[in-house]
């Protein structure tokens, strides 16, 4: 495996995936992890970061514990640090280089450039400059800006760029990084969905045993493929919950459920939604609405987890980002949507968690190795709270109704549309959703008759990690369609926005 330490930057998420589409493990570690006495490391990324190598607070390593023993990889101020640790000079310019540069000059000899063409564009991102790089490295690559773009040490294994190849600007940076990782660190490619599938079993099997697990599903794709691949190893010992709180979408639990049972899964399908509608009666503050929901599905799973005596783990589709996100060191990423709390102490379940390494894409990757439904792999994401953080104030079955239909409408739309290259408009963007404006009312008129109804904001988004989002482009004609469908067919609206902020500022949930 590939280790990538960590220092902060916000593409190292990026580096870990790029490194995974090269079918090669790799793990993201916080700087100052590196682990010791690990046999699997073939090689060491270091990542950007915000810092300059001048700052009090800049982040360090001891460089012994890997260079000299691994092939290793600086990526900007990865290679800075590299470059001022070895005695080199990095100056503090004032300025940022930002965006696209090309590399002038390149030396196409040194491994790391193998299949490289002169002027290859590069993305930089950085405060400050090398001026000078230390004894026993020389220069490997320069843009008209900046000399010391790539720099290397060949009898040590070290190779370092100034520049990003991670992200999509460098127009060759998986060639880079293919470079780094098959032909220097010698990666085998051997990490594919189906022998992440194999192992995965196997382990399940040898660390389960007899034992019986519980897991809580949403209908989402980590918790259902969690779920799937917990049913190949250990069948019937699994015991499923699916809880309905009364605010998914149309005919979800339904539908859900016989997708469930068509995999073979033992699910128990709860229908509390009664006691959800009434402890929400009235409340229409969003945190004090997500709470209540929060709390109350705690209460549901549990009262039925304890049911299940013997049940020794309790397993959940967490995946990599989560935890990476988790481990953030500088505290700039933060997210804090978990639906699962505490469980009843007595129950003294022990955590499974298979998908802790994959990052999403990858789950759904192994979701088609096992099978499962296309409809399920590819579904948006949902939030736990449901339609109720889309509903504006307080939340009734009728505006849920509302909702719904409308909802419906949106997003079938979305499955039928199919664009340019023959995929369907739905797989294009990262999520979709309607939000009912129930506290708006506007004037319309149908037929002959004047309404004052509410409106309906339809969201789309485009985006990589729900960290940052931008607006979809819909096609007008699916725009024009959806909107007609939806004042004609769905009682209770009469009017249809389409909702073009970005995030940030604006989030992708309306509350
Ligand atoms: P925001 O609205 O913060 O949402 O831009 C980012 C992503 O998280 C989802 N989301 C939630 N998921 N519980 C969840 O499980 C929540 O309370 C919650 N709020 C937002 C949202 O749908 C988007 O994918």
């Amino acid at each position: 495996k590939i280790i990538i330490l960590d220092f902060g930057s916000q593409t190292t998420q990026l580096i870990g995936r790029r490194v995974r589409e090269l079918d090669t493990f790799c793990e993201i570690l916080p700087y100052n992890k590196f682990p010791k006495n690990d046999p699997n490391i073939i090689g060491v990324i270091l990542s950007g970061s915000p810092y300059s190598v001048h700052d009090k607070e800049a982040f360090t390593v001891d460089l012994s514990q890997f260079i000299g023993k691994y092939p290793v990889l600086g990526i900007c101020y990865g290679a800075q640090f590299i470059s001022f640790a070895n005695g080199g000079k990095v100056e503090q310019t004032g300025t940022r280089e930002y965006g696209r540069a090309n590399l002038e000059t390149i030396d196409l000899e040194t491994p790391i450039f193998k299949d490289f063409k002169k002027g290859s564009q590069v993305w930089m991102s950085h405060g400050d400059t090398i001026t000078a790089i230390p004894e026993g490295f020389h220069i490997t690559g320069s843009t008209a800006d900046v000399k010391y773009a790539a720099f290397a040490n060949e009898e040590k294994r070290v190779w370092c760029v100034q520049f990003h190849p991670e992200v999509f600007h460098s127009t060759q940076g998986t060639q880079l990084l293919k470079n780094f990782v098959v032909d220097i660190c010698k990666s085998k490619q051997e990490w594919s969905p189906a022998s992440f599938v194999e192992s995965t079993v196997e382990e399940l099997k040898a660390q389960l045993g007899n034992d019986r697990v519980i897991l809580g599903l949403s209908g989402g794709v980590d918790s259902s493929v969690c779920a799937t691949l917990l049913n190949k190893a250990i069948g019937k010992n699994l015991t499923c919950i699916f809880v309905d709180h009364g605010m998914l979408r149309k005919n979800e639990f339904a539908k859900v459920m016989e997708a469930y049972s068509g995999l073979g899964l033992n699910v128990i399908g709860v229908d509390a939604s009664e006691k959800f509608f009434k402890d929400l009666e009235g409340v229409s503050d969003p945190e004090t609405k997500r709470k209540i929901i929060g709390r109350d599905f705690v209460e549901v799973f549990n009262a039925e987890a304890k049911k299940i005596v013997d049940a020794k783990w309790l397993a959940q589709g967490t995946i990599y980002p989560d935890r990476i996100e988790s481990l953030s060191i500088t505290g700039m990423v933060i997210k804090s949507h978990h639906n699962v709390g505490g469980l009843p102490k007595e129950m003294k379940l022990q955590l499974c968690e298979p998908l802790q390494w994959l990052f999403k894409d990858e789950v759904r990757r192994v979701g088609r190795q096992l099978q499962m439904p296309e409809r399920l792999i590819n579904r948006h994401p949902f939030p736990g709270p449901g339609l109720a953080v889309r509903i504006l104030g307080d939340i009734t079955r009728e505006k849920v109704r509302i909702l719904q239909d409308a909802d419906d409408i949106y997003i079938e739309e979305m499955h039928n549309y199919v664009c340019e290259d023959g995929d369907a408009l739905y797989n294009k963007v990262w999520q979709a959703g309607t939000v009912l404006l129930s506290t708006i009312r506007s004037v319309g008129v149908m037929g002959d008759e004047r309404t004052y109804e509410h409106p309906v904001a339809l969201r789309a988004v485009t985006s990589m990690d729900a960290m940052t989002a931008d607006w979809a482009h819909l096609p007008y004609d699916f725009m024009a369609k959806v909107s007609n469908e939806i004042i004609n067919k769905v009682k209770g609206v009469n009017r249809v926005c389409y909702d073009i902020s970005s995030k940030p500022p604006s989030t992708i949930e309306w509350e």
